[in-house]
């Protein structure tokens, strides 16, 4: 946020104001893409440049008008993905192409031609499932997979690729007086070279490189994805109004339904239909608008029956655009939402494996405000008896907002704080802006000066921006030097005052820059190699992320997982942490918007996110603040934050009942743990999303497909935004329960909060919270068994395992209960013994304790 300006001007805790931010039509290259109609593609197939490889085919396209030649390539990548390359066939310079977000060089699979002729190339898989049918005049491409049209490429011949040319000699940046006022009109309309908004001027040394392309997607109007917009789950139609944006920006204050992008982007869209998921993954890092428009397309009816007969089939049409770069894109076949995440993980990495520490309940504020404070908040909870692990220091806790120093009147001994907090089994996080302070006397600072890392301006100086300590540099996280730079930062003999229980949270990454335009940084600010903001800018938080977990693994060599949370992201973020929704509103409709939002960052491979509890800015009211604790106790990241002007809301100042029920919705996410961490294990090994949308885990229901008020966790547990609800009527109202949609969720709720478990599954529990994570080791295991509507008997390892946080069993945790709704007999090790059981038919819940069984020993329960 921009929260007034530094030096003191205190925070605004105003609306965001508009007039700051661009609409659509305010963007030239949007403007110049808007002007090519579709219609008939420009481009045109040069067939007999066709060439086929090991790793791709390549030829090369034509347009009919400029004659400028592209480029294009296409792969397939094993595990149903293809890849879309097109770039100048001979550009005057390099084109940007975005390093460092995939994993690997993909691995490729030989594509075959089985058909070249007659203006039609057609190249199919070596398993024959599936074809790439291209047209030559006008180029166009369909994907078909086992005879079924997917995905159509350039099908509205939208394919759009500003070549790079050399400066118009009456270039008016060069030689302003010379230009005519009508040649300036032009250029500032089309925003060719150079490009105002408001009082800012963006030079663009290369002139115009904007690229886009459209994609028809066959049968589906379903679309979801392209994080982070506080917009609903099921993607809207743009054709009345502005794109989707995908440009990293702060915006404090932001609103809600809105299109323009927030803090952070990932450039991957799903489209979801009964039989089929599919994904377009669209690799570029510059500012990015995506079209959506769905309509109904009537086709002839196949079936000789119904020749005369036409079937409305929905289509939905994707237009991608993009400021830079080359285009690059992904198609993601599926055929499931499963296949989806995992093609996409395999691509940019799966979900980093959080420390158990941090999937535990955090506490911050803007700002805790000496060691007595953090004393006495985390005393606290104890007093309370509210389990939490992570207490946090936001800006005000260093020198002068000179991040990896201390305030040393309210700081004086912060080892001594950490060695407090570590005696009480809890961790420290502190945050760590990108923003350095100018400042010659400032060790970060001066390094970074000498060595020449900062971003510099267009013409060569340091880049100087305002942020929270007033003058700025921005460390340039594209060169691999400065990322290795700063993670050494965070050594323990260089980060003074640091241990091993302090973790880092990355804040202001977009980067914010409070006078710059749009508050970021210039576009024309100049980056490592040359190359221009505007080509990175997507990027800035997502590298300077890597740099910080790479520091806090360098520092125990290796030995101890990070946890970094950042507020910017891009694509493939989800190896190196966390991610927050950033400054929401203390309100009920960002308490809603927020369940949306993580399910899209989900559904885009970061699994470990969450908003504010109880909404950044403002002041709850005591029961949406409690609302809010209920619904962030099943989220992935779990921080209860609030703005330095919001009133003090430590979780037990709202009066006793309040405090009961936070305590309560906490002490839930503290015994679900096992449960939760297991789901992260399978993110991280399998790049299955911890928080589901309904129609991921119900692919066939349509009634789902729009649900955004009622989500899973893992398979095996919905949770369901319900204001009014009571749990019991629910349960035993057969109306209600249908109104909660999955009609076969056998309700074992957590009271209170509407979260059941799903029929047929198992989860594994902790008997009872501890203090923090660390202080449960010992305490045992449960689990929850819940029979669906025909099963008599459920095989427990094919639906449930559980996964040890501690590398080696340290603790004595024993599984000691085990509640279902049907009798059942258990028997262990061979030796088959009766247990005792009690049987409450007011739930149907049959109850087996005192079990004794050793969570790493083999063993097996009958059911009977
Ligand atoms: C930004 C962050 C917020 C933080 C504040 C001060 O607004 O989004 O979480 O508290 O800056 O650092």
């Amino acid at each position: 946020m921009e929260a007034g300006t530094p030096g003191g001007i205190s925070v605004q805790d105003e609306a965001v104001d508009k007039s700051n931010f661009k609409k659509c039509n305010q963007i030239a290259f949007y403007r110049r893409q808007k002007l090519l109609r579709p219609g008939k593609s420009l481009y045109r197939v040069l067939l007999d440049s066709v060439t086929l490889s090991d790793e791709n085919v390549k030829f090369q396209i034509i347009h009919e008008g400029n004659k400028v030649l592209l480029q294009v390539e296409i792969y397939e990548i094993e595990g149903n993905i293809f890849r879309l390359k097109i770039d100048e066939a001979s550009p005057l310079r390099p084109r940007y192409k975005v390093p460092d977000v995939l994993i690997k060089e993909p691995t490729t699979q030989r594509l075959l031609i089985s058909h070249k002729e007659a203006g039609i190339l057609v190249l199919s898989s070596v398993n024959e499932d599936y074809k790439l049918r291209v047209t030559a005049n006008p180029f166009q491409v369909e994907l078909q997979s086992k005879g079924e049209t997917v995905m159509s490429v350039n099908s509205n011949g939208l394919l759009y690729f500003e070549h790079l040319q050399p400066p118009p000699s009456d270039r008016y940046t060069q030689n302003e007086e010379a230009a005519s006022d009508s040649s300036k009109e032009k250029q500032e309309d089309l925003g060719l070279w150079q490009e105002k908004f408001g009082s800012f001027l963006d030079i663009k040394a290369h002139g115009p490189t904007s690229v886009g392309m459209d994609f028809s997607l066959h049968g589906y109007d379903h679309v979801y994805g392209i994080p982070q917009h506080t917009e609903t789950l099921l993607l809207k139609n743009t054709s009345d109004g502005d794109a989707y944006r995908l440009y990293n920006l702060d915006i404090f204050g932001h609103k809600i339904h809105e299109k323009i992008g927030i803090y952070g982007s990932v450039p991957l869209l799903l489209a979801h239909k009964p039989n089929r998921t599919s994904g377009i993954f669209w690799l570029n890092s510059s500012e990015t608008l995506v079209d959506i428009s769905t309509k109904a397309v009537h086709t002839p009816s196949r079936s000789a029956a119904e020749t005369a007969k036409q079937r409305a089939v929905p289509l939905t049409d994707v237009r991608w655009m993009s400021e830079s770069g080359i285009i690059d894109v992904f198609l993601l076949m599926g055929p499931t939402a499963f296949d989806i995440f995992k093609q996409f993980a395999q691509l940019t990495g799966t979900q980093a494996l959080p420390p158990l520490f941090s999937l535990g309940y955090h506490q911050c504020r803007w700002n805790y405000e000496d060691e007595q404070d953090v004393k006495a908040v985390d005393a606290g909870f104890d007093a309370h008896d509210i389990p939490y692990d992570v207490i946090w220091l936001d800006i005000e806790h260093t020198d002068g907002k000179r991040y990896f120093t201390w305030d040393k009147k309210k700081f004086q001994n912060p080892r001594k704080m950490q060695e407090h907090l570590r005696k009480r089994k809890r961790k420290l996080v502190v945050i760590v802006d990108p923003h350095i302070k100018v400042d010659p006397s400032y060790i970060l600072y001066a390094q970074a000066k000498e060595k020449g890392y900062f971003v510099k301006d267009r013409n060569g100086q340091d880049f100087e921006g305002i942020c929270w300590p007033g003058s700025s540099c921005y460390p340039d996280f594209t060169n691999p030097d400065v990322r290795k730079w700063y993670a050494d930062q965070f050594a323990f003999k260089t980060y003074k005052g640091s241990t091993n229980i302090l973790f880092v949270w990355n804040d202001m990454n977009e980067p914010s820059v409070f006078k710059g335009a749009e508050l970021t940084m210039q576009k024309d600010a100049v980056h490592y190699n040359n190359w221009e903001h505007r080509e990175v800018h997507n990027l800035y938080g997502f590298y300077q992320q890597m740099a910080t977990a790479e520091g806090l693994i360098r520092r125990s060599s290796g030995k101890e997982r990070p946890f970094v949370l950042t507020r910017s992201f891009f694509a493939g973020s989800q190896k190196y942490g966390a991610v927050w929704t950033g400054d929401n509103t203390a309100e009920w409709s960002y308490l809603k918007i927020s369940i949306p939002m993580l399910l899209t960052i989900n559904m885009a491979g970061i699994s470990f996110c969450g908003a504010d509890v109880g909404g950044f800015i403002g002041d709850p009211e005591p029961e949406l603040l409690v609302r809010w604790y209920q619904a962030g106790a099943y989220q992935p990241f779990f921080r209860g934050h609030s703005n330095m002007e919001s009133k003090r809301r430590e979780p037990w100042l709202f009066g006793e009942k309040n405090t009961q029920i936070i305590r309560k919705a906490i002490t839930e996410r503290y015994v679900l743990l096992p449960y939760l961490y297991t789901l992260f294990y399978r993110a991280h090994t399998a790049a299955e999303p911890v928080m589901r949308s309904l129609w991921i885990e119900f692919p066939g229901k349509m009634e789902t497909f729009d649900v955004e008020n009622e989500y899973m966790l893992g398979k095996q547990v919905s949770y369901s935004l319900q204001f009014d609800l009571n749990i019991f009527e629910v349960l035993h109202d057969k109306k209600k329960t249908q109104k909660l949609w999955e009609p076969f969720c056998l309700g074992f709720v957590f009271l209170q909060i509407p979260v059941f478990q799903r029929g047929g599954t198992v989860i594994p529990l902790k008997t009872s919270a501890g203090k923090s994570t660390e202080w449960m080791i010992d305490i045992s295991y449960e689990l929850h068994v819940a029979l669906d509507a025909e099963a008599c008997a459920i095989d427990l390892t094919s639906t449930c395992f559980l996964i040890n946080p501690f590398h080696q069993w340290q603790g004595q945790s024993e599984l000691k209960t085990v509640e279902s709704r049907k009798t059942l007999l258990s028997c262990s090790d061979g030796k088959k013994k009766e247990v005792v059981f009690t049987y409450d038919t007011k739930t149907s819940a049959l109850t087996l304790e005192n079990l004794a069984l050793s969570v790493d020993a083999d063993w097996e329960i009958c059911i009977s």
